[in-house]
């Protein structure tokens, strides 16, 4: 197929461009900066210098896709009008064209709250304010299906594996000899290994009759005190664990906080009838090989 990538340079998007790699795809992507458009060109990767928020920079593009896979979210408090544009431009550019065509969106799995009990696909969304944006732009992309293009909506659950994102923090304070959680840190986090994420972008764009919404947890229903735990057993020097209460995390990290706090218990199982089966089922049974990832990122 030939994909069009946003994002492929981030955490999630270098994970789904190597998995779209080796299947044999040819890569189009969207990047910011001529450092990283030579590193993907090295690979054999079609650089788009441009930005989301000037769609006239990768709209030519789009035209003559199989598909679109977008991983990109801006950092800054612009994200969600950001991608509104990107959505506006992409959607439309794909639904006009002809042939079977599929368009793929990143969420996540915290656009469905607390989850006391097991939820799937089919549960509706209660987001916390901090995710509530992503509520429309995930409807969007749904109601844009039809005629020809599927739409898919990823949500993965919080990633883990290599050298980035929210484990791997945890990791290297864990080996700075202080790790922070909030409060008692009982709550559950629904998490994914990165290349097993990778490996259902790769599975739904190969699946012709793949669209709607798939979760991407691991199921392993973790709280994230046992993940820390399991953490600093593992470090030679053990690192103290410092439970930050909840106000005083909220004033640093403001809504993202109330995130970290969640109580998730997410299920996957439209993604496991696509045949996905994630081959890394825990974060705490797979900490020596997490810690062995973040040494040969490099970072
Ligand atoms: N990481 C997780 O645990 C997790 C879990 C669930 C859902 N998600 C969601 O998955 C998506 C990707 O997350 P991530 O962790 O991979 O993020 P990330 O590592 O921060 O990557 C973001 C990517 O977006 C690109 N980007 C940012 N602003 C852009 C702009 N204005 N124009 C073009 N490209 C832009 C970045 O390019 P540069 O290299 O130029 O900065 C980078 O490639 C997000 O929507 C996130 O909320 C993440």
């Amino acid at each position: 197929m030939h994909i069009f990538m946003t994002g492929a340079t981030g955490y999630i998007g270098s994970a789904v461009l190597d998995a779209l790699i080796r299947a044999g795809h040819q890569i189009s992507a969207l990047v910011r900066r001529p450092g990283q458009a030579a590193r993907l060109a090295a690979r054999g990767v079609t650089p788009v210098m441009g930005d989301l928020e000037a769609p006239h920079t990768y709209l030519p593009v789009i035209a003559g896709q199989d598909a679109v896979v977008h991983t990109a979210l801006e950092g800054s408090a612009k994200r969600a009008e950001k991608e509104a544009l990107a959505l506006d431009a992409v959607l439309p550019a794909l639904a006009a064209g002809s042939g079977p065509r599929a368009f793929v969106y990143t969420s996540g799995v915290w656009v469905l709250g607390d989850t006391s009990t097991a939820t799937d696909e089919t549960m509706p969304v209660n987001p916390i304010a901090f995710s509530a944006w992503r509520v429309p732009h995930e409807a969007r992309v749904l109601a844009a299906g039809g005629n020809g293009l599927r739409t898919i909506v990823i949500r993965p659950g919080i990633v883990y594996g290599g050298g980035r994102g929210i484990i791997t923090d945890l990791l290297k304070e864990a080996l700075n000899g202080l790790v922070r959680v909030m409060g008692a840190a009982e709550n559950r986090w629904a998490s994914v290994y990165d290349r097993d994420l990778a490996d259902l972008y790769a599975r739904g764009l190969s699946s012709p009759g793949a669209s709607g919404v798939f979760h991407a947890t691991d199921e392993s229903d973790e709280r994230v005190i046992d993940i820390v735990q399991a953490m600093a057993n593992h470090v030679v020097m053990r690192p103290d664990i410092r439970h930050v209460p909840i106000e005083e995390a909220r004033q640093k990290l403001g809504g993202y906080a109330d995130a970290l706090a969640l109580d998730q218990c997410v299920r996957s199982p439209r993604a496991r009838a696509l045949g996905w089966t994630p081959t890394l089922r825990s974060i705490s049974g797979n900490v020596p090989r997490l810690f062995e990832e973040l040494r040969a990122s490099g970072v």
